[in-house]
Parts: structure tokens; sequence; C-alpha cells
């Protein structure tokens, strides 16, 4: 295989522009840490319209609507469905309840944005996509970072070849919490595994398709949730990812791609706006593509733009991550759960709001 030289610079990103996308009636689940980000961001940087909040409650929806000027309030998963004036459900409750809300939205008619991880397990993942699909709706994972810009020069960097036979992947992520976070409580599917570890689980089988073969050791918390997990992976031809999650301690939480001609870096944080850097195997020479995003979650509109991009384009998934990525991805994490004895309850009692302050990076 002929390899090509390292240019003089790298790709831009070719992401959808906010003018050039039809701007979609967004109602967001759930009045937590990220669902007030995800419509700050929306708001700060496209002409998307946020209409409507649904919530367990009708004081906090109404607290969530009054802060972000959003215009109708309601009080169950169920009544922001129904709401006529909404085109597109964005789900951001906590994992357990990801199949729950996205089905609910997709039986109403309505697309569908999934926080990630799309559900639990592979299985619910399947019964999401497939519910879409059915009621001919667009349905993606709000796997943000893939959508990013800087996602989108790594996309051309390996389908140039650039980096050779793509052999290796390094990520970790690792995030230190405390209880009270949601994170740490086994009745909201809490772990290191569906927060932070699907995101390096989700770069491995991005760059080098579904895991063959997992090995995976971890630890649990006091609290009896996954608080660390160390897994290496193989795929097609015996390619291997080496990665890590951990809510116990604040890891570089970088990335790297190494293939014969060619490396490709992510300094960390990986999975929000940054840099890529490509170097050459011998090291002798390096580019840089320079992020002008500023890091944190005031990217998290890049993923609206895709739903909106692509129902204007009539598509039901976006190529960029369709729901059959998303399975693999849990596929590989659900043999991690397995192998490390964490299981999930699919139905848990009621709990109190838990929302609470994330690091400076957030998952
Ligand atoms: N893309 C990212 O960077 C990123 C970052 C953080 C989180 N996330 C994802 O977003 C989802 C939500 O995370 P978060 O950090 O925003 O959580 P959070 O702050 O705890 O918010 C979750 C919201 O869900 C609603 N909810 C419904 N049932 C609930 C229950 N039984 N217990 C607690 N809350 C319940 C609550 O709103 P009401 O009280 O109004 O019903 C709550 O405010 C997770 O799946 C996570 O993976 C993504």
């Amino acid at each position: 295989m002929s390899i090509p030289s390292l240019p003089d610079a790298l790709p831009g990103p070719r992401r959808p522009r906010p003018s050039s996308v039809p701007s979609l009636r967004w109602g967001v689940l759930g009045t937590g840490w990220i669902a007030s980000r995800f419509v700050a961001s929306l708001q700060a940087s496209t002409t998307q319209q946020v209409v409507a909040v649904g919530s367990r409650t009708q004081a906090s929806a109404d607290a969530f609507a009054a802060s972000l000027g959003i215009a109708r309030a309601h009080a169950s998963a169920e009544a922001l469905v129904a709401d006529a004036e909404v085109d597109v459900v964005y789900v951001a409750t906590p994992h357990h309840l990801h199949l729950a809300g996205a089905l609910l939205a997709v039986g109403a008619g309505k697309h569908v944005l999934v926080e990630k991880p799309l559900g639990l397990n592979a299985a619910e993942a399947q019964a999401i996509s497939d519910a879409a699909a059915r009621a001919g709706v667009f349905c993606m994972e709000a796997m943000w970072t893939l959508l990013l810009p800087r996602f989108d020069v790594v996309r051309q960097v390996l389908d140039a070849g650039l980096l050779g036979d793509v052999r290796t992947v390094l990520a970790d992520h690792g995030e230190h919490f405390e209880w009270p976070h949601r994170i740490l409580d086994p009745a909201l599917a809490g772990g290191s595994l569906l927060d932070l570890g699907t995101y390096v689980t989700t770069l491995a089988t991005w760059a080098l398709g579904p895991a063959t073969t997992v090995q995976a050791t971890g630890e649990m918390t006091g609290t009896g949730v996954n608080g660390q997990a160390a897994m290496v992976l193989t795929h097609a031809g015996d390619a291997t990812s080496v990665l890590h999650s951990t809510l116990l301690t604040r890891t570089p939480t970088a990335a790297t791609i190494a293939g014969t001609a060619a490396t490709l870096t992510l300094p960390g944080p990986f999975f929000v706006p940054g840099d890529v850097v490509v170097t050459s195997a011998d090291g002798s020479r390096s580019v840089t593509w320079t992020d002008p995003e500023p890091i944190g979650h005031g990217a998290l509109f890049h993923s609206a733009l895709e739903v909106a991009h692509c129902v204007g384009e009539g598509l039901l998934e976006s190529p960029l991550h369709p729901a059959a990525a998303a399975r693999t991805n849990l596929a590989a994490l659900d043999e991690v759960t397995r192998q490390l004895g964490v299981t999930y309850a699919p139905t848990p009692a009621p709990t109190p709001n838990t929302s609470s302050g994330h690091g400076a990076a957030g998952c």
C-alpha cells in the first residue's frame, strides 16, 4: 500500500454551518447539568429553537424554562412529547431512562437525539433504533465528540491513509467525582463505564471497527458502581486498543491513533474541541491543526446541527454516527461489564434529583 507523505497542513473541517440547516423546534427532556449546557450552546451558536422542556415536576420545568427563556414547561415526559410544536426531543435524563424517554418520543412521532449512552446496553440501543426506524423518525446518540470539527479533521486524516496501517488506539478518560453525583449511584446506572468509558470505547471502535476480543479489569467504589476499568480490545487484523476510564482520579484524558506511517494525537481532553497533531512514524515531521473553538461544552451545538442537517436531508440516521455504531460500542461495553460483574438495574425505584456540579471538562 502506498502511503501519502505528510501534507504541510491538515485538511480543514467540513461541518455544517448553522445557517445551512433547518431551524428545528427542540424539546428538552430533563433539567440537569447537560440539559442546561446543551440549550445554552444552541442559543449561543445556532438558529435552532428550544421551545419546550419536560421534567418530573412542574417547578423544575418552570425554573429551567425561566432561566433559559424557553416558552413552554411540561411536568412530564409524556406532556413534552405530546407538544405539537416540538419537532425533535433531546433526551438528557440519567442513562437508565434513555430507553423510556426515547421510546416515548419516537412513539409520538418526534425525531430524537439521545444523550450518551444510547441505551444501557446494545439490546436497549437496538430497541431504540428499531422503534425509530419503524416510526420513520430520525434517531442519533448524542456522542458529540464525533460531531466536532476536530473529529472531522481526524476522519479525513484516516480516510486519506496518512497514518498508514492503523494498528493502535490508546485513550483514557478520568475525572474525579464525589457523592452525591449520580455517577456514583447504582440506582442511576452509575459507574465510570457509561459516562466516561463510553468515550474511549467509542473512539476505539470508530477508528478500528468492532471489538473482536475484550479483556477488562477494574475496581468498584464503596457505593457499588465501577470506579475504574482498564480495557484491552482487539479489532480486525489484530489491531489493538488500550483504554482506561475512571471516576476516581483526573487522568490526562488524551488519545492516540497510531499507524505504521504516522501517529495522530489528540491532546487531552480528547473528547472536546482541541488540536489534532500528526507526527511521522520516524518522528522527523509533525503537522498540527489548531482548533479555533474553546475547550468545553459550548461546542455541544455541533450535534444539534448534525440532527438538523440530516432531518433536512430526509435521513433517519447520521452517516457520521449511525445507531449501528452506537450498538457496536455498547456491545464492547457489554462484554466489559460482564467480565467485571457490573450490572445495571433497568427499572430502579424513583430517586430524588441528584444533579450536581462536574469538573471543568465534564463528561
Ligand atoms: N455529552 C456530555 O458531555 C455529557 C455530560 C454530562 C452528562 N451527559 C449525559 O447526560 C445524561 C444526564 O446527565 P447529567 O449529568 O445532566 O445528569 P443530571 O444533572 O443528574 O440531570 C439529569 C436530569 O434528568 C432528570 N431525571 C429524570 N429522572 C431522574 C431520576 N430518577 N434521577 C435523577 N434525575 C432524573 C432530572 O430532571 P428533572 O428533575 O427535571 O426531571 C435531572 O435534572 C447522562 O446520560 C449523561 O451520560 C453527557
